[in-house]
């Protein structure tokens, strides 16, 4: 599936994700820029924070109680589309989904 990914420049980078990957790792793998990730996926540091296309925001799995309390911190503004990318699993229904970066992860 395709996974668009808006940068804080303004450009987007397209990438082919593969299946059963977390939105995070495909962005590390590919050297997407902004997407820190500082605690390696195990949803405890935020700086992995994207915001998710409108169209998508109800096609994904609602944020479980942990995501949900590290949202409330993340360093840039959190809004409606706001999500932890280390918490998005690829999977075929995505294909298309754009995230933006945020300004700032720290
Ligand atoms: Fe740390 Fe997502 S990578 S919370």
């Amino acid at each position: 599936p395709a996974i668009h990914y808006l940068l804080q420049d303004g450009s987007t980078r397209t990438i082919d994700a593969p299946l059963g990957r977390s939105v995070m790792e495909v962005a590390i793998l590919n050297n997407v820029r902004g997407i820190d990730a500082e605690c390696g996926g195990c949803c405890s540091c935020a700086t992995c924070h994207v915001y998710v296309d409108e169209d998508f925001i109800d096609r994904l799995p609602a944020p479980d109680e942990m995501e949900e309390e590290l949202l409330d911190g993340v360093a840039s503004e959190r809004r409606r589309g706001s999500r932890l990318s280390c918490q998005i699993m690829v999977d075929a229904a995505l294909d298309g989904l754009t995230v933006q970066v945020p300004a700032s992860q720290s």
